[in-house]
This record gives C-alpha cells, structure tokens and sequence, in this order.
C-alpha cells in the first residue's frame, strides 16, 4: 500500500490523468480487438457480470455457415419437441466502438439462458400462440423465442423488438432466411424502446401476448418497461416474462407490476426445466447461482380497473 500511494505522489497531476486515460484506451483496445463468442449461447468472456453457466440445454444447435467473418448462422432443434427447427444469425465478430459506449449492448452479447428457457416454454405451448398477435419485447440480437413462435406456433402475427439498433438489424435477416416456416403468419421487426412517455400509437393495445427474457435488471427501466406492456397489451392480454431474481430486481418489477397487473409468479413451471436446475445445482454447483441464473416465470394479466398510478395523477389534476 505505502510503496502504491508513493508512486502516485510522485506523478505529476497531468501525468496521472494521462496515466488513467492511457489504462482506458488500453481496455478499450482489448475489448475492440477481442472476438465475440461463436458459440450461440452466452459466453463468459463478453459479459460484464461474472457469470460462467452457459445455457440449460434444453435446445440443441448446430454451425451452418457465415455470412461474412462478423457473423454465424446457427439452426436451432428441440429434443422434445422434434419437429421445431429455426436458423438463427449471431453477431460473432468484434464489437465496435458504438457498439461499446451506445445503447445497452447486453443482447448482441449471446442467447441468454432466460431467452432459451421462454423458447422452450412457447413451443410446449405452442397452442396459445395459435392465431394471436405476438410481440417480443427485449428480444436481442436474435429473438429466437418470438422467430420460434413464428416459426412453429400459428400465431395471427409476430412483432420481435429490442431498443438496439443494432440487435434489430440483425433480426432482419433472421426474418428473410425463415420465411418459408411462417405459413400465414406476419412477421416484422422494430427498434421499440421503453419509454414511459410513449404512447405507441399504431400498436397500442394491439397484442393478445407479449413475451420478454431477462430484461428485468434494469432498475432504471422498470417503470418504462411496465408501461410499454400495458399500453401494448389488449385488455385480456397475457405477458409471459422468464427472469432470473437477480438481486431483488425481479421482487421489485413484480411489485411496480401490480399497479395495472394481476402478476402471478411461478418458480417450478416445468419439470424438465426444473431437473436442469436441480443438475446445475449439483453437478455445476461452483458456477451455477440461482439467483443469477434460473429464469422465474412471471405471468402478468392486465387489471380490469385503471391502474393505481393513473388514479393518482386522476386526483392531483382534479
Ligand atoms: C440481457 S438482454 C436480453 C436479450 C434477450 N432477451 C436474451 O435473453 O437473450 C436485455 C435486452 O434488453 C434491451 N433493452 C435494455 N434496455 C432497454 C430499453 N430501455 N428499451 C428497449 N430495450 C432495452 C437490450 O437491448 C437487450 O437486448
């Protein structure tokens, strides 16, 4: 410690500035130079938390070729459901610099493990998707649970969104390589941020069901991401939300939600899901946290009266 604080004093203020700024480019340099996964699912390496458990293996991937040296294209199969198959594009190669310092980049990172588990949850639910108007909100860079909805469950129509630009862009060609699965379902794409003060207007209130991964974390958005839902969501709506707890991130959105929703939280929805759980606890006990890593299910129906929120502003403005 003495030896440390020694060396500091012994610096010039400017050079101890030009010092930090020279360690920041030095870290911007490693990450810019640096490869993201080519695995599909989530990677260590590019993730600014400290989690290492990659995916419940619930769906099976295989390598089919690349566009150019940026990306992968990967089909995904469900063992349990074996007539599924979708071609999903991942970003694999280095980020760029926007990349970095724009808009939360967390979703062209990797599938996350929530992502996986609300994919395999709609597919063994394929039935109430069935000629309904959808919408994924927080989809990422591949929005593989809402393109695995167009591709297998009959939905009427199937919006996929994320607020990053570049996420969205990538869901494009995504769209264009499974067209042939989609039979008569419509299947667009959109940058959709959260935004308290949008109104949305020619989707409001359009959607019979939204669904979300992992896009709870955010404290900052909670609010703007209860509001999207609610303004997006038909009356007799249904949201579907996969989220690991998260500190108390997941208590805290369930307890903003039940101002305008009926919120219903379910930890053990699926027995296989649970078993991989329980595996993971055991077997891979020194990487897998469940706090950080088992997706709980949150379903949400929208209340009959106004939310709480909108009585009170009701009443300041009387
Ligand atoms: C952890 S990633 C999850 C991505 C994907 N659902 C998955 O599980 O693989 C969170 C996603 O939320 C999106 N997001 C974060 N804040 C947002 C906001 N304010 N508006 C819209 N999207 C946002 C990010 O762009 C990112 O794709």
């Amino acid at each position: 410690m003495a030896s440390g604080r020694k060396t500091c004093q012994s610096l010039s203020p400017r050079r101890m500035v030009m010092s930090a700024a020279r360690q920041r480019w030095r870290l911007l340099g490693q990450v810019l130079a640096r490869k993201r996964e080519s695995r599909p699912f989530r990677s260590e390496k590019h993730c600014a938390s400290t989690r290492k458990f990659i995916s419940f293996g619930l769906l099976s991937t295989t390598h089919l070729d690349t566009d150019d040296e940026f990306n992968s294209w990967y089909r995904y199969t469900c063992q349990d459901v074996t007539e599924f198959s979708v071609d999903i594009r991942q970003l694999t190669g280095p980020m760029g610099i926007e990349e970095l310092i724009g808009f939360n980049n967390t979703g062209n990172v990797c599938v996350w493990p929530s992502e996986e588990v609300l994919t395999y949850h709609c597919l063994k639910h394929k039935n109430s998707f069935r000629n309904k108007t959808v919408c994924e909100l927080g989809g990422g860079m591949t929005c593989l649970a809402g393109i695995s909805i167009a591709a297998f469950c009959e939905a009427k129509e199937v919006l996929l969104t994320d607020g990053n630009e570049i996420s969205v862009k990538n869901v494009h060609p995504i769209i264009k390589r499974n067209h042939s699965t989609f039979g008569s379902t419509k299947v667009t794409t959109r940058v959709i941020k959260w935004d308290k003060d949008n109104k949305y207007g020619d989707i409001a209130g359009y959607f019979d069901h939204i669904i979300c991964a992992d896009c709870l974390f955010f404290e900052q958005f909670q609010e703007d991401l209860l509001h999207v839902i609610y303004t997006l969501l038909k009356p007799e709506g249904l949201v579907t939300v996969f989220a690991p707890c998260r500190g108390n991130t997941l208590e805290q959105f369930c307890e903003m939600a039940i101002d305008g929703f009926v919120v219903e939280r379910t930890d053990n929805y699926d027995q296989t899901v649970w078993e991989k759980h329980l595996q993971a606890k055991e077997k891979e006990h020194d990487i897998y946290i469940e706090d950080r890593h088992y997706p709980v299910m949150i379903i949400l129906r929208k209340l009959k009266v106004t939310p709480h929120r909108l009585h009170v502003q009701a009443a300041n403005q009387g």
